[in-house]
């Protein structure tokens, strides 16, 4: 019997790049996504369904089996930080970097930074590999503009074009990682499911391969 299985995809930017992955898998939404305010999408497959839902509460579906799979940024997975799950497949779609930005030409103080970021066990686990001392300042968007507002020394955050740095008088001084989304899954499901997960990675990593 086939048993059922759920994919966990992000709403927001990196959606539009995965149907079309999906698509070269077979797997169609059974209606479109993008016009819907609905969670939950039956597909052409009676077994598989898709879940759409915030990009950092992927690995969460994902780690505690209530998603076979998912498609997250490299981002997100680092910040999560869990040994259960296991990438797959890079997609090699929403590429950008993961950069330490500071106002243009403004010196970083000797002592303690203030580091702003949404990504704060990325920014802990980088600055104590640097041996740097730091206190980090939870924010949840707009890091760009707590340097200007003299609550932070640093952000880390998301680059792709430089285009809102530059836009609001910083730049991108180190890079932390290279980024982009992933086909995540639990090495639970792995195990358990791999019959059907399988030939979906497999399918995905060709069409990811045309696409190159
Ligand atoms: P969120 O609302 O969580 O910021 P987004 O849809 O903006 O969600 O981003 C989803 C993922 O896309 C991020 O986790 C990251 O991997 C990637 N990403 C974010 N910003 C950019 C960008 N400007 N260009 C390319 N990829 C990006
Ligand atoms: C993302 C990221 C940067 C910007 C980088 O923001 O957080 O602010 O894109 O892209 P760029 O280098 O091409 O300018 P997003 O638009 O996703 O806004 P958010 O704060 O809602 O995540
Ligand atoms: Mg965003």
């Amino acid at each position: 019997m086939t048993q059922p299985l759920t994919i966990a995809l992000s709403k927001g930017r990196i959606l539009d790049d995965t149907l079309p992955l999906l698509a070269e898998a077979g797997i169609h939404p059974a209606e479109d996504i993008q016009k819907s305010r609905k969670l939950i999408f039956d597909t052409n497959h009676e077994h598989i369904k898709l879940v759409v839902i915030r990009a950092t509460d992927v690995p969460t579906y994902v780690e505690y089996g209530a998603a076979d799979l998912g498609v997250a940024g490299k981002d997100v997975l680092m910040e999560y930080n869990s040994d259960n799950l296991c990438e797959p497949l890079d997609l090699n779609i929403a590429t950008c970097r993961l950069m330490t930005a500071a106002l243009k030409d403004v010196e970083m103080p000797a002592g303690r930074l203030k580091v702003a970021t949404k990504f704060v066990n990325i920014a802990k686990r980088y600055f104590a590999e640097q041996g740097r001392q730091v206190d980090i300042i939870k924010l949840y968007g707009g890091m760009e503009l707590a340097p200007i507002m003299g609550l932070a020394d640093l952000i880390v955050d998301i680059v792709d074009t430089g285009n809102t740095l530059k836009a609001n008088g910083l730049e991108a001084r180190d890079l932390i990682a290279p980024i982009s989304s992933r086909l995540v899954a639990s090495r639970a499901s792995m195990k358990v499911k791999h019959a059907q997960i399988q030939p979906i990675i497999d399918q995905m990593a060709a069409a990811v391969e045309r696409q190159r």
